[in-house]
């Protein structure tokens, strides 16, 4: 009878400890669904991620998804202090869809552990591409448990760790991540494919050999205005004595 109580109790501690261990260590979920505002809210620093989550609705996809499907989201969030360190005009100068296309860039369909980035293949598809076209690629290194992440244009790696459960990650990035389909440098412009008129070479060339010819030619002008006007000057004079 006693040799059946202990080993009842030890099973019972035994069950406890494992479900205790099973909980996860950190952020429980709130009640209600998974709300991507909400989180960012409670985190602090992320006012400006929050406004563009809402202006480009980016924010009730994201919760939608969550709610909708079983393969989870992973969003990298940069802070306020990462939108204002950007040049100035940055965020501005974007269109709309832009705008859009960036948030979705910070969006990764499916939810990845920091562990799971160790074995995730180049490059991550973000929300920003659609599954055919392979636009708006993130690629990431990792080194224990550091995460870098690269997008062509900036590097920036993984500061912390603001929510997960399973469904949803969300990383802190001290850097906006900045997709080369937007914010790729102007090179100069590369041979085109299609051969195009020949006349539009010189046209495209005109304003700045045109500037620098008005310039000499208003030069030329003053002078010979100025010759013109000693001249007459002289004639004057000339006049005047022969009077
Ligand atoms: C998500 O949370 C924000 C802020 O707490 C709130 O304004 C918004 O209504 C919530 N959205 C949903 C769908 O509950
Ligand atoms: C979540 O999805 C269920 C159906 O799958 C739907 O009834 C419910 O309204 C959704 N909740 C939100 C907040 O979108
Ligand atoms: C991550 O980035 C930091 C800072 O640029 C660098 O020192 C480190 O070597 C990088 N680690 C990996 C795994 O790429
Ligand atoms: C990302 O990784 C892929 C595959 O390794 C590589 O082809 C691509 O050049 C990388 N892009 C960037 C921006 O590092
Ligand atoms: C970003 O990291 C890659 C390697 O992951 C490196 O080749 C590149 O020079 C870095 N770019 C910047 C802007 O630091």
């Amino acid at each position: 009878m006693e040799h059946i109580t202990i080993y009842a109790s030890t099973l019972l501690f035994l069950l406890l400890t494992t479900q205790t261990l099973a909980q996860p260590a950190a952020a429980p979920a709130p009640p209600g669904p998974t709300n991507i505002t909400k989180i960012l809210e409670k985190a602090g620093q992320f006012t400006t991620l929050i406004r563009l989550l809402k202006s480009t609705q980016v924010g009730d996809q994201i919760n939608n998804q969550l709610n909708d499907s079983n393969s989870g989201l992973t969003v990298f969030a940069p802070t306020d202090n990462a939108f204002s360190s950007l040049s100035s005009g940055t965020l501005n100068s974007l269109t709309d869809q832009q705008k859009v296309a960036l948030i979705q860039f910070h969006v990764l369909p499916s939810f990845i552990s920091m562990s799971q980035f160790q074995t995730v293949s180049n490059p991550l598809r973000t929300q920003a591409g659609d599954v055919t076209n392979g636009q708006f690629p993130l690629n990431v290194t990792t080194a224990g448990n550091t995460v870098n992440i690269t997008t062509g244009i900036d590097n920036t790696t993984v500061s912390n760790t603001i929510y997960s459960d399973n469904q949803l990650a969300v990383y802190q990035v001290d850097q906006v991540l900045l997709p080369l389909e937007i914010f790729r440098p102007q090179a100069p412009a590369p041979a085109p494919s299609k051969p195009k008129k020949k006349k539009a070479a010189p046209i495209a060339e005109g304003p700045s050999s045109t500037s620098k010819d008005s310039t000499s030619a208003a030069v030329t002008l003053n002078w010979s205005l100025s010759a013109a006007a000693i001249a007459f000057a002289a004639a004057v004079i000339s006049l005047w004595w022969s009077l």
